[in-house]
Protein backbone atom coordinates (compact mmCIF):
# COMPACT_ATOMS: atom_id res chain seq x y z
CA UNK A 1 0.00 0.00 0.00
CA UNK A 2 1.57 3.67 -0.88
CA UNK A 3 1.69 6.36 1.63
CA UNK A 4 -1.17 8.21 -0.21
CA UNK A 5 -3.17 5.44 0.14
CA UNK A 6 -2.60 5.02 3.65
CA UNK A 7 -3.08 8.84 4.14
CA UNK A 8 -6.56 8.38 2.52
CA UNK A 9 -7.13 5.43 5.12
CA UNK A 10 -6.46 7.51 7.79
CA UNK A 11 -8.49 10.78 6.62
CA UNK A 12 -11.57 7.75 6.12
CA UNK A 13 -11.34 6.46 9.74
CA UNK A 14 -10.79 9.93 11.40
CA UNK A 15 -13.06 11.50 10.28
CA UNK A 16 -15.90 8.21 10.62
CA UNK A 17 -14.67 8.80 14.08
CA UNK A 18 -15.87 12.50 14.33
CA UNK A 19 -19.30 11.71 12.49
CA UNK A 20 -20.43 8.32 14.73
CA UNK A 21 -23.84 9.86 16.02
CA UNK A 22 -23.52 7.38 19.45
CA UNK A 23 -21.98 5.09 21.26
CA UNK A 24 -23.02 1.87 19.41
CA UNK A 25 -22.19 3.45 15.84
CA UNK A 26 -18.64 4.15 17.36
CA UNK A 27 -18.60 1.08 19.04
CA UNK A 28 -19.20 -0.70 15.38
CA UNK A 29 -16.49 1.33 13.91
CA UNK A 30 -13.93 0.34 16.17
CA UNK A 31 -14.78 -3.32 15.48
CA UNK A 32 -14.72 -2.45 11.75
CA UNK A 33 -11.17 -0.85 12.12
CA UNK A 34 -9.66 -2.89 14.65
CA UNK A 35 -11.19 -6.05 14.92
CA UNK A 36 -10.00 -9.70 14.29
CA UNK A 37 -11.00 -8.84 10.51
CA UNK A 38 -10.52 -4.91 11.16
CA UNK A 39 -9.28 -2.72 7.96
CA UNK A 40 -6.39 -1.83 10.19
CA UNK A 41 -5.59 -5.21 11.59
CA UNK A 42 -5.32 -6.49 8.31
CA UNK A 43 -2.99 -3.86 6.76
CA UNK A 44 -0.44 -4.84 9.62
CA UNK A 45 -0.78 -8.04 8.74
CA UNK A 46 0.79 -7.53 4.83
CA UNK A 47 3.94 -6.10 6.57
CA UNK A 48 4.89 -9.89 5.80
CA UNK A 49 3.97 -10.04 2.21
CA UNK A 50 6.55 -6.92 1.45
CA UNK A 51 9.78 -7.01 0.37
CA UNK A 52 12.12 -7.26 3.90
CA UNK A 53 13.65 -3.55 3.06
CA UNK A 54 10.31 -2.07 3.30
CA UNK A 55 8.87 -4.00 6.14
CA UNK A 56 10.25 -1.68 8.93
CA UNK A 57 8.91 1.59 7.75
CA UNK A 58 5.85 0.02 6.46
CA UNK A 59 5.43 -1.23 10.02
CA UNK A 60 5.95 2.29 11.76
CA UNK A 61 3.81 3.84 9.40
CA UNK A 62 0.48 1.61 9.92
CA UNK A 63 1.35 1.72 13.61
CA UNK A 64 1.34 5.26 14.13
CA UNK A 65 -1.48 5.51 11.85
CA UNK A 66 -3.45 3.07 14.65
CA UNK A 67 -2.36 4.62 17.19
CA UNK A 68 -3.64 8.02 15.51
CA UNK A 69 -7.06 6.06 14.97
CA UNK A 70 -7.28 4.90 18.28
CA UNK A 71 -6.76 7.95 20.21
CA UNK A 72 -9.38 10.17 17.88
CA UNK A 73 -11.81 7.19 18.69
CA UNK A 74 -11.07 7.66 22.34
CA UNK A 75 -11.95 11.44 22.13
CA UNK A 76 -14.57 10.79 19.90
CA UNK A 77 -16.20 8.34 22.86
CA UNK A 78 -15.33 11.16 25.57
CA UNK A 79 -17.61 13.75 23.43
CA UNK A 80 -20.50 11.50 23.66
CA UNK A 81 -20.12 11.22 27.04
CA UNK A 82 -20.24 15.04 27.75
CA UNK A 83 -22.87 15.50 24.67
CA UNK A 84 -25.06 12.74 26.69
CA UNK A 85 -24.76 14.19 30.41
CA UNK A 86 -25.54 17.73 29.49
CA UNK A 87 -28.72 16.40 28.15
CA UNK A 88 -31.54 16.83 30.55
CA UNK A 89 -32.47 13.71 31.90
CA UNK A 90 -30.08 11.44 30.75
CA UNK A 91 -27.02 11.15 33.20
CA UNK A 92 -27.81 14.09 34.99
CA UNK A 93 -30.90 13.94 37.36
CA UNK A 94 -33.84 15.60 35.66
CA UNK A 95 -35.58 17.51 38.71
CA UNK A 96 -38.79 18.36 36.65
CA UNK A 97 -39.47 14.45 35.95
CA UNK A 98 -42.61 13.16 38.39
CA UNK A 99 -41.33 10.51 40.64
CA UNK A 100 -41.25 6.79 41.30
CA UNK A 101 -44.38 6.47 43.46
CA UNK A 102 -43.88 3.39 45.77
CA UNK A 103 -46.70 0.67 45.65
CA UNK A 104 -48.58 1.34 48.46
CA UNK A 105 -50.81 -1.47 50.40
CA UNK A 106 -54.14 -1.11 51.54
CA UNK A 107 -56.34 -2.00 54.75
CA UNK A 108 -57.95 -4.81 53.18
CA UNK A 109 -62.31 -4.56 52.47
CA UNK A 110 -63.03 -6.98 55.08
CA UNK A 111 -60.78 -5.40 57.49
CA UNK A 112 -62.48 -1.76 56.77
CA UNK A 113 -66.45 -3.05 57.23
CA UNK A 114 -65.04 -4.22 60.00
CA UNK A 115 -64.22 -1.18 61.47
CA UNK A 116 -66.20 0.82 59.70
CA UNK A 117 -69.10 -1.34 61.99
CA UNK A 118 -67.05 -1.48 65.64
CA UNK A 119 -66.15 2.56 65.07
CA UNK A 120 -70.02 3.31 64.74
CA UNK A 121 -70.78 0.70 67.72
CA UNK A 122 -67.89 2.07 69.92
CA UNK A 123 -69.93 5.50 69.45
CA UNK A 124 -72.85 4.08 70.78
CA UNK A 125 -71.07 3.04 74.19
CA UNK A 126 -70.12 -0.92 72.80
CA UNK A 127 -66.58 -2.17 73.99
CA UNK A 128 -64.81 -4.58 71.73
CA UNK A 129 -64.18 -8.34 72.94
CA UNK A 130 -62.57 -11.09 71.31
CA UNK A 131 -62.36 -14.86 72.65
CA UNK A 132 -61.04 -18.04 70.94
CA UNK A 133 -61.56 -19.71 67.34
CA UNK A 134 -61.41 -23.08 69.00
CA UNK A 135 -64.72 -23.21 70.86
CA UNK A 136 -65.62 -25.64 73.55
CA UNK A 137 -69.17 -27.34 73.12
CA UNK A 138 -70.60 -25.77 75.84
CA UNK A 139 -69.63 -21.72 74.82
CA UNK A 140 -70.66 -22.29 71.25
CA UNK A 141 -74.42 -24.05 71.58
CA UNK A 142 -75.07 -25.42 75.04
CA UNK A 143 -75.38 -21.99 77.37
CA UNK A 144 -76.98 -20.53 74.33
CA UNK A 145 -80.02 -22.50 74.31
CA UNK A 146 -79.22 -25.34 72.23
CA UNK A 147 -78.76 -28.41 74.03
CA UNK A 148 -77.05 -31.49 72.37
CA UNK A 149 -79.93 -33.19 70.65
CA UNK A 150 -81.74 -29.44 69.31
CA UNK A 151 -81.88 -29.70 66.15
CA UNK A 152 -81.17 -25.64 65.91
CA UNK A 153 -77.44 -27.48 65.62
CA UNK A 154 -78.66 -28.59 62.05
CA UNK A 155 -78.49 -25.07 61.04
CA UNK A 156 -74.97 -24.39 61.83
CA UNK A 157 -72.99 -27.17 59.66
CA UNK A 158 -70.42 -27.29 62.66
CA UNK A 159 -66.76 -28.15 62.38
CA UNK A 160 -66.12 -30.33 64.80
CA UNK A 161 -62.23 -30.82 66.52
CA UNK A 162 -63.64 -33.34 68.85
CA UNK A 163 -67.19 -34.47 70.33
CA UNK A 164 -65.97 -31.71 72.59
CA UNK A 165 -64.44 -29.01 70.68
CA UNK A 166 -65.64 -27.24 67.75
CA UNK A 167 -64.34 -24.54 65.35
CA UNK A 168 -66.93 -21.36 66.52
CA UNK A 169 -70.13 -21.51 64.18
CA UNK A 170 -70.38 -18.03 65.37
CA UNK A 171 -69.18 -15.55 67.33
CA UNK A 172 -71.53 -16.16 70.12
CA UNK A 173 -69.64 -17.42 72.36
CA UNK A 174 -67.57 -14.21 73.08
CA UNK A 175 -70.98 -12.99 74.71
CA UNK A 176 -71.05 -16.35 76.79
CA UNK A 177 -67.48 -15.89 78.21
CA UNK A 178 -68.21 -12.30 79.02
CA UNK A 179 -71.60 -12.70 81.15
CA UNK A 180 -69.92 -15.75 82.62
CA UNK A 181 -67.02 -13.70 84.00
CA UNK A 182 -68.56 -10.44 84.93
CA UNK A 183 -71.95 -9.11 86.17
CA UNK A 184 -74.01 -7.11 84.22
CA UNK A 185 -74.14 -4.22 82.76
CA UNK A 186 -72.91 -5.22 79.75
CA UNK A 187 -72.37 -3.98 76.24
CA UNK A 188 -70.16 -5.18 73.87
CA UNK A 189 -69.28 -5.72 70.08
CA UNK A 190 -67.36 -9.03 69.32
CA UNK A 191 -65.81 -9.51 65.63
CA UNK A 192 -64.03 -12.51 64.61
CA UNK A 193 -63.75 -15.65 62.45
CA UNK A 194 -66.56 -17.93 62.34
CA UNK A 195 -66.70 -21.50 60.74
CA UNK A 196 -69.27 -23.49 58.64
CA UNK A 197 -69.36 -26.56 56.24
CA UNK A 198 -70.27 -24.28 53.64
CA UNK A 199 -69.04 -23.14 50.17
CA UNK A 200 -70.30 -21.09 47.17
CA UNK A 201 -70.89 -17.70 45.84
CA UNK A 202 -72.50 -16.47 48.95
CA UNK A 203 -71.11 -18.40 51.92
CA UNK A 204 -67.20 -19.38 52.68
CA UNK A 205 -66.22 -22.30 55.17
CA UNK A 206 -64.68 -18.96 57.34
CA UNK A 207 -66.07 -15.82 57.04
CA UNK A 208 -66.14 -13.06 59.87
CA UNK A 209 -69.25 -12.05 61.81
CA UNK A 210 -69.71 -8.67 64.52
CA UNK A 211 -72.06 -9.66 66.85
CA UNK A 212 -72.87 -7.45 69.70
CA UNK A 213 -74.81 -7.82 73.52
CA UNK A 214 -76.27 -5.69 75.80
CA UNK A 215 -77.58 -6.27 79.06
CA UNK A 216 -79.26 -4.16 81.86
CA UNK A 217 -82.04 -3.85 83.86
CA UNK A 218 -84.99 -2.45 81.97
CA UNK A 219 -84.11 -3.44 78.27
CA UNK A 220 -86.47 -3.93 76.07
CA UNK A 221 -87.17 -4.85 72.12
CA UNK A 222 -87.17 -0.90 71.76
CA UNK A 223 -83.42 -0.47 72.36
CA UNK A 224 -82.73 -2.95 70.10
CA UNK A 225 -84.57 -1.38 67.48
CA UNK A 226 -83.10 1.95 68.17
CA UNK A 227 -79.73 0.75 68.46
CA UNK A 228 -79.71 -1.64 65.17
CA UNK A 229 -81.98 1.19 63.47
CA UNK A 230 -78.74 3.73 64.51
CA UNK A 231 -76.34 1.11 63.57
CA UNK A 232 -77.79 0.87 59.44
CA UNK A 233 -78.33 4.34 59.24
CA UNK A 234 -74.84 5.02 59.92
CA UNK A 235 -73.15 2.70 57.46
CA UNK A 236 -75.50 2.28 54.88
CA UNK A 237 -77.08 6.08 55.23
CA UNK A 238 -79.90 8.03 56.71
CA UNK A 239 -82.70 7.51 54.16
CA UNK A 240 -82.35 3.89 54.08
CA UNK A 241 -85.43 1.98 55.08
CA UNK A 242 -85.22 -0.58 57.62
CA UNK A 243 -87.60 -3.33 58.68
CA UNK A 244 -87.82 -6.27 61.55
CA UNK A 245 -89.39 -8.97 60.52
CA UNK A 246 -89.97 -11.95 63.16
CA UNK A 247 -87.71 -14.80 63.12
CA UNK A 248 -86.45 -17.94 65.33
CA UNK A 249 -83.02 -18.07 67.02
CA UNK A 250 -82.49 -20.74 70.44
CA UNK A 251 -80.57 -17.97 71.92
CA UNK A 252 -83.55 -15.23 71.66
CA UNK A 253 -87.18 -14.72 72.26
CA UNK A 254 -88.32 -12.93 70.34
CA UNK A 255 -85.97 -12.63 67.53
CA UNK A 256 -85.53 -10.58 64.51
CA UNK A 257 -84.08 -10.33 61.37
CA UNK A 258 -83.44 -7.15 60.42
CA UNK A 259 -83.53 -5.69 56.19
CA UNK A 260 -82.77 -2.63 54.47
CA UNK A 261 -83.87 -1.57 51.52
CA UNK A 262 -81.88 -3.24 48.52
CA UNK A 263 -79.46 -0.98 47.82
CA UNK A 264 -79.25 -2.19 44.61
CA UNK A 265 -82.81 -0.77 43.14
CA UNK A 266 -83.97 1.21 45.65
CA UNK A 267 -87.10 -1.08 46.99
CA UNK A 268 -88.11 -1.40 43.58
CA UNK A 269 -87.16 -5.28 43.02
CA UNK A 270 -83.98 -6.70 41.31
CA UNK A 271 -82.30 -9.88 40.93
CA UNK A 272 -79.88 -9.19 44.04
CA UNK A 273 -83.34 -8.41 45.97
CA UNK A 274 -84.39 -11.60 45.11
CA UNK A 275 -87.51 -8.95 43.98
CA UNK A 276 -88.66 -8.08 47.55
CA UNK A 277 -86.96 -4.78 47.58
CA UNK A 278 -85.61 -5.73 50.40
CA UNK A 279 -82.32 -7.76 51.88
CA UNK A 280 -81.43 -9.69 55.02
CA UNK A 281 -78.32 -7.68 57.08
CA UNK A 282 -78.18 -9.00 60.48
CA UNK A 283 -80.59 -11.39 62.98
CA UNK A 284 -81.29 -10.45 66.65
CA UNK A 285 -83.70 -10.70 69.71
CA UNK A 286 -84.13 -10.34 73.33
CA UNK A 287 -81.53 -12.44 75.23
CA UNK A 288 -83.30 -15.86 76.34
CA UNK A 289 -83.95 -16.30 79.28
CA UNK A 290 -82.39 -19.82 79.25
CA UNK A 291 -79.38 -18.28 78.24
CA UNK A 292 -79.25 -15.97 81.30
CA UNK A 293 -79.61 -19.12 83.48
CA UNK A 294 -77.07 -20.71 82.01
CA UNK A 295 -74.28 -18.23 82.75
CA UNK A 296 -75.37 -17.17 86.37
CA UNK A 297 -77.39 -13.95 85.52
CA UNK A 298 -80.67 -13.54 87.09
CA UNK A 299 -83.43 -13.62 83.99
CA UNK A 300 -85.88 -11.82 86.68
CA UNK A 301 -83.72 -8.75 87.13
CA UNK A 302 -81.84 -8.52 83.87
CA UNK A 303 -83.34 -8.10 80.44
CA UNK A 304 -80.89 -7.58 77.20
CA UNK A 305 -80.35 -7.94 73.11
CA UNK A 306 -77.98 -9.48 71.22
CA UNK A 307 -77.86 -9.03 67.49
CA UNK A 308 -75.68 -10.69 64.52
CA UNK A 309 -74.03 -10.19 61.54
CA UNK A 310 -71.66 -11.14 58.62
CA UNK A 311 -68.79 -8.85 57.64
CA UNK A 312 -68.41 -10.14 54.45
CA UNK A 313 -72.60 -9.48 53.59
CA UNK A 314 -71.95 -6.01 55.39
CA UNK A 315 -68.73 -5.29 52.77
CA UNK A 316 -70.99 -6.70 49.50
CA UNK A 317 -73.88 -4.39 50.19
CA UNK A 318 -71.62 -1.93 50.93
CA UNK A 319 -69.31 -1.59 47.42
CA UNK A 320 -71.70 -3.84 45.46
CA UNK A 321 -69.59 -7.09 45.37
CA UNK A 322 -71.62 -9.81 44.45
CA UNK A 323 -69.31 -13.16 44.71
CA UNK A 324 -67.91 -13.20 48.18
CA UNK A 325 -64.37 -15.44 46.98
CA UNK A 326 -63.35 -12.16 45.57
CA UNK A 327 -62.09 -11.29 49.30
CA UNK A 328 -59.98 -14.50 49.78
CA UNK A 329 -58.00 -14.51 46.03
CA UNK A 330 -56.37 -11.66 47.30
CA UNK A 331 -56.03 -10.83 43.53
CA UNK A 332 -54.63 -7.23 43.85
CA UNK A 333 -56.83 -5.71 40.93
CA UNK A 334 -59.76 -6.28 43.19
CA UNK A 335 -58.19 -5.18 46.57
CA UNK A 336 -56.29 -1.72 44.91
CA UNK A 337 -59.91 -0.82 44.14
CA UNK A 338 -60.79 0.02 48.27
N1 LIG B 1 -75.45 -16.10 66.22
C1 LIG B 1 -76.35 -15.86 65.13
C2 LIG B 1 -75.74 -16.42 63.86
O1 LIG B 1 -74.55 -16.54 63.76
C3 LIG B 1 -76.61 -14.41 64.92
C4 LIG B 1 -77.39 -13.85 66.05
C5 LIG B 1 -76.76 -13.31 67.14
C6 LIG B 1 -78.76 -13.84 66.01
C7 LIG B 1 -77.48 -12.79 68.18
C8 LIG B 1 -79.50 -13.33 67.04
C9 LIG B 1 -78.84 -12.80 68.12
O2 LIG B 1 -76.45 -16.77 62.95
Amino acid sequence: MKPEELQALKQKALQAAAQAPDLPALNDLRTRLFGRKGELTLLLRQTGSLPPEERPAFGQAVNALKEEVAAALAQAEENLDQAAAARPGRGAEDVTLPGVMPRRGRVHPITQAERLILEVFSRLGFEVVESPEVELDWYCFEALNMPPDHPARDMQDTFYVSSDVVLRTHTSPVQVRTMESQPPPVRIVCPGKAFRRDSDATHSPMFHQVEGLMVEEGISFANLKGVLTTFVHQVFGQDVPVRFRPSFFPFTEPSAEVDIGCVVCKGEGCRVCGHTGWLEILGSGMVDPNVFKAVGYDPDKVTGFAFGMGIERVAMLLWGIDDLRMFYENDLRFLRQF
